[in-house]
């Protein structure tokens, strides 16, 4: 399998703080990667940093062999990389249809837009919701609509961030089998979730974190076997706990 995504060496500093401190991964066309650590591990740091939302202070962000750290999101997003929003970002007064129309933008005109909001929509089931109001919608209907915006963007890489986190059991079930669906067509994820059952049941791989650092990378059950990685959980008191912070 080729390299889709490369991340070489990523440092993000804030002040004398190494949110990243040196994060190196390959990810493959079609794979679904997980990203754990505790909070403030520089989860949501490192994707900002992947998509052009934070500038690098040291290392590159490869798409397809070609450098596109340094870009901006909506170039970063043109070529083809874009992220989900830990918290929400919708336009609460508009409509789905409208929300989505908005990101399917990048890459259409306005006619064009609308068309691809409505097949967007339509392969997530959102179809009879596109006319109501986002700020009427329920968490999951939010998360969805979340993904369709990302979605109408025409990624090859998507990340999410958290997009599971208002949800229950049986609400993740459903978001897992889109993630699922979509990746059998050949989109690619690296998916943040606080939720240990969803990142082991989702991902092939997962990559942890603590402290800016990559601790382990491998399947999932070999990182979470991993002492480093247990320490770090236990460090924050939160090792066996269902709905442990990912
Ligand atoms: N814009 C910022 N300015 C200063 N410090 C930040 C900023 N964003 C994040 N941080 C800090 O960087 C570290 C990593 O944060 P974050 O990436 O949000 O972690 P996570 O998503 O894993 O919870 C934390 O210590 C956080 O306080
Ligand atoms: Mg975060």
């Amino acid at each position: 399998m080729g390299v889709l995504l490369q991340a070489e060496a990523i440092c993000v500093t804030f002040g004398g703080l190494k949110a990243v401190d040196g994060v190196s991964f390959t990810m493959g066309a079609g794979e679904i990667i997980g990203l754990i650590g505790p909070n403030g591990a520089g989860k949501t740091t490192l994707f900002n940093a992947l998509v052009g939302l934070q500038p690098l202070t040291s290392g590159a962000v490869r798409l397809d062999g070609e450098t596109i750290s340094g870009l901006k999101p909506h170039k970063v997003a043109a070529k083809g990389m874009t992220k989900t929003f830990q918290n929400a970002a919708l336009f609460p007064d508009m409509s789905v249809a409208e929300n989505v129309t908005t990101a399917a933008l990048l890459r259409h005109d306005l006619k064009g837009a609308r068309a691809k909001a409505e097949a967007v929509l339509d392969k997530l089931g959102l179809g009879p919701i596109a006319d109501a109001d986002v700020r009427d919608l329920t968490f999951p209907q939010k998360a969805l609509v979340e993904m369709a915006r990302a979605l109408a963007t025409e990624p090859r890489v998507l990340l999410l961030d958290e997009v599971m986190a208002a949800l229950t059991p049986t609400e993740m079930d459903e978001v897992m089998a889109v993630i699922r669906a979509l990746r059998s067509e050949g989109l690619s994820f690296l998916v943040v979730e606080h939720h240990m059952r969803a990142i082991m049941a989702l991902c092939d791989r997962l990559l942890a974190v603590n402290f800016g650092r990559l601790l382990a990378q491998g399947t999932p059950r070999e990182v979470a076997a991993d002492p480093q990685v247990i320490e770090a959980y236990l460090g924050h008191g939160a090792a066996g706990k269902e709905g442990a912070h990912a």
